[in-house]
């Protein structure tokens, strides 16, 4: 391909400051690292991403095959000013979170995958790329969606955040939601946590290497399995239409 032709495809790369790392004590006292990655880490990335693109519980598939899509594009310079935030605890990958910059006054949160349960990992992550776009960014709105129920209690609700139908969001058209400034502001002393500078050995520890997530939710043998819908009467015939299709093996 002509070097010319490479940079038409590219988008703009504008120069946006860096996310300072923090870390924040979890409710099971261990300690989450929170930095911001580049180009380089996304190959260290994808592998823990792939399997989940098969777990339907939570609707862990569609969220990351969206994240996975949003990586590669990072990586491959395919979309414009995207930027990738991991949390990490003593190395090991426990979330990620991406947006993108609109334009200086917006932002657009792209997703949250949270890969251990049950710590509000997720929550504190989606909190810290708020914190990137409107206090480091300086920003004046952020604009979401939620494919999740939890993910939308996670946003929608604890954040109180304002209806903005009339815009589509870039994740499927669907109708947006806002985090203003002044939400932000209102939700900050009890949702965005964090301290900063980071100590030197866990931040030496997260930079050192991103290790694999233990608690990944798995791959279920049998993917109907992984709906929770599937003791409904509908899962249940799509499970005999599924035995009828697949003989066992003899
Ligand atoms: C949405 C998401 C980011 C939230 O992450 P989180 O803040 O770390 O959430 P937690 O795992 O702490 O809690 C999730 C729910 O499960 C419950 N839970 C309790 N113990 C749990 C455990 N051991 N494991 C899993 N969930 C547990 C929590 O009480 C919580 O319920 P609530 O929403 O009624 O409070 C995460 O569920 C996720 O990554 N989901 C798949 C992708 C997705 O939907 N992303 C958001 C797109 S909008």
């Amino acid at each position: 391909m002509p070097e010319d032709l490479e940079q038409i495809l590219r988008p703009v790369d504008t120069p946006l400051p860096k996310f300072p790392a923090k870390c924040i004590t979890l409710k099971n006292g261990q300690e989450m690292v929170l930095r911001q990655v580049g180009r380089e880490a996304v190959p260290h990335l994808l592998p823990f991403v792939e399997p989940l693109m098969h777990v339907a519980k939570d609707f862990y598939n569609i969220v990351a095959a969206r994240v996975y899509a949003e990586l590669l594009s990072y990586s491959t310079f395919r979309v414009q000013d995207e930027y990738v935030i991991v949390a990490q605890i003593e190395g090991e990958l426990v979330a990620i979170v991406n947006g993108r910059i609109v334009n200086p006054d917006v932002g657009i949160s792209y997703h949250t995958l949270s890969l251990r349960g049950g710590l509000r990992i997720g929550a504190h992550a989606f909190a810290t790329k708020m914190e990137y776009h409107l206090d480091v960014l300086k920003q004046k709105e952020v604009l979401v969606v939620a494919e999740s129920p939890i993910g939308f209690r996670r946003w929608m609700t604890e954040y109180n955040l304002e209806k903005k139908f009339h815009i589509p969001h870039e994740l499927g058209g669907c109708p947006s939601w806002s985090l203003t400034k002044e939400l932000y502001e209102k939700a900050k002393s009890r949702l965005v946590l964090g301290k900063r500078p980071v100590p030197d050995h866990l931040l030496k520890k997260a930079e050192a290497a991103i290790l694999p997530p233990n608690n990944l939710p798995l791959p279920p043998e049998d993917l109907v399995a992984a709906n929770r819908a599937m003791l409904d009467s509908a899962s249940r015939s799509l499970q005999e239409i599924q035995k009828r299709i697949t003989p066992p093996i003899k």
